[in-house]
């Protein structure tokens, strides 16, 4: 088949890249892996910064957003004893939503349904070729066992942290960097009302905890485990009772409602930049090109983001041969990939305890500091709430 633009990877960058490429009368295909189902039922991240809540509502995609998000003004941060609220919005001026990657993901397939977007679900062995031509293409297995030839003008690999796309640069022409961490989250979805307003981010001797939330009637809770941890070592009562000491169960009053647990699973931690973002007709898009450790909820932000830069940018080039956009996409976008990356692992390595003692106490100067003075608190605050897309 033939089409404009071919898309490898049906997560939240490809899906809303094809639906931003429609507004400008370009065609798409997207190639994915896994199922409808798998896709429509992942649970990933949360929180929505404020520009990717514009972004969505101004392509059509708020209704359910704003009927069924949350808005969130800020977040608490605590420590043993202690628990201090930054209020985003008197701080920056913006606040961030409460809103699935799920429900997300799952208003992105409506929409692009209702559109009749080509999506191939249940493909193998997914390559991209001749990306340093004029005339890329994408070759794959359908469901059926079909070989199937994807011809197109450009091809976006919006595949994620496993997808094949970012090796298609030649190792020549790419440079990556990394940094591993020594634990991970284990992430737990509770049928329970959330135990809090807005989400406590917690600093513990025993490791971090994050209570977060889907609804008014679903909470999602997190715990810092070693890396490697078994999510069947974990079990519900190991895992409230550890939420329990963490969050500050019983401090002035507060208490954590435990309640029926329909979801667990264990998230290594990462950071990872493969710069270009671009390699002549080949882009790349999310976690494809970039992948950031959960404690600053930039990962799905990020990577809309990427695709509100890479859709105009790829208008510009197809329908007017207009290449300018299109060269600066991989400086443009690195500049908010460095800015999350660096935020990521500041949360990351102010709250995750490593067993060092004299970083626990730099750690806990550093909470200090950030939720008692102003120049500290609008510094978390800016970067959470997210910078402004053409920051
Ligand atoms: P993805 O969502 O990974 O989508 C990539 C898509 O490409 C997938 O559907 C995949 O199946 C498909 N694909 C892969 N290989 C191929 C192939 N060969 N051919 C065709 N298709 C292919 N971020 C946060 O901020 N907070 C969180 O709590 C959080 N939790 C997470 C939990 C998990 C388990 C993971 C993996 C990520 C989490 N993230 C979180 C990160 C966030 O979900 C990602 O940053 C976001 O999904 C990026 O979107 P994406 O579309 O770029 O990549
Ligand atoms: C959620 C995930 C995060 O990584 C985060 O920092 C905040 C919230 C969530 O899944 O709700």
């Amino acid at each position: 088949m033939r089409t404009q633009v071919a898309i490898v990877g049906a997560g939240p960058s490809g899906l809303l890249l094809s639906h931003l490429l429609a507004a400008h009368d370009i065609e798409s295909v997207v190639v994915e892996t896994r199922s409808r189902a798998h896709v429509l039922g992942r649970v990933r991240a949360g929180i929505l910064e404020h520009s990717s809540v514009e972004l969505l509502t101004a392509h059509g995609l708020g209704q359910r957003l704003t009927e069924e998000g949350l808005r969130h003004r800020g977040i608490h941060l605590q420590w043993p004893g202690e628990r201090h609220r930054l209020d985003f919005v008197e701080l920056v001026g913006r606040g961030v939503w409460v809103y699935g990657q799920t429900e997300v993901t799952k208003d992105l397939v409506a929409a692009r349904e209702r559109a009749g977007q080509q999506l191939v679900y249940e493909v193998t062995d997914t390559e991209v070729h001749d990306v340093d031509t004029d005339r890329p293409y994408v070759t794959c297995v359908d469901a059926d066992g079909v070989a199937q030839r994807i011809d197109a003008e450009a091809v976006v690999g919006c595949d994620g942290s496993f997808g094949p796309s970012r090796h298609a640069v030649p190792e020549a022409a790419r440079r990556t960097w990394e940094r591993t961490y020594p634990y991970a989250w284990l992430g737990v979805l509770a049928d329970v009302a959330p135990s809090t307003d807005e989400l406590i981010y917690a600093w513990h001797p025993d490791g971090f905890a994050l209570h977060s939330m889907r609804s008014p009637t679903v909470s999602r809770l997190y715990l810092q485990v070693p890396q490697g941890e078994r999510v069947e070592d974990w079990s519900d009562d190991r895992i409230w009772t550890a939420l329990a000491a963490r969050l500050g169960h019983g401090q002035d009053g507060w208490t954590l409602n435990p309640g029926p647990i329909r979801e667990k699973s264990v998230l290594p931690m990462r950071s990872f930049v493969q710069s270009p973002m671009r390699y002549g007709r080949l882009f790349l898009a999310g976690d494809a090109a970039h992948i950031v450790p959960p404690t600053g909820a930039k990962g799905l932000n990020l990577a809309m983001a990427d695709v509100a830069l890479l859709a105009p940018a790829l208008a510009a080039l197809l329908l007017r041969k207009d290449g300018a956009l299109a060269d600066a996409y991989s400086a443009t976008a690195l500049r908010r990939v460095w800015r999350s990356t660096h935020f990521s692992w500041w949360m990351t390595t102010m709250l995750h305890h490593n067993g060092d003692p004299f970083d626990a106490e730099l750690q806990l100067s550093q909470l200090r500091w950030v939720a008692t003075s102003q120049a500290g608190a609008r510094g978390l605050a800016e970067n959470y709430a997210g910078l402004p897309l053409d920051w």
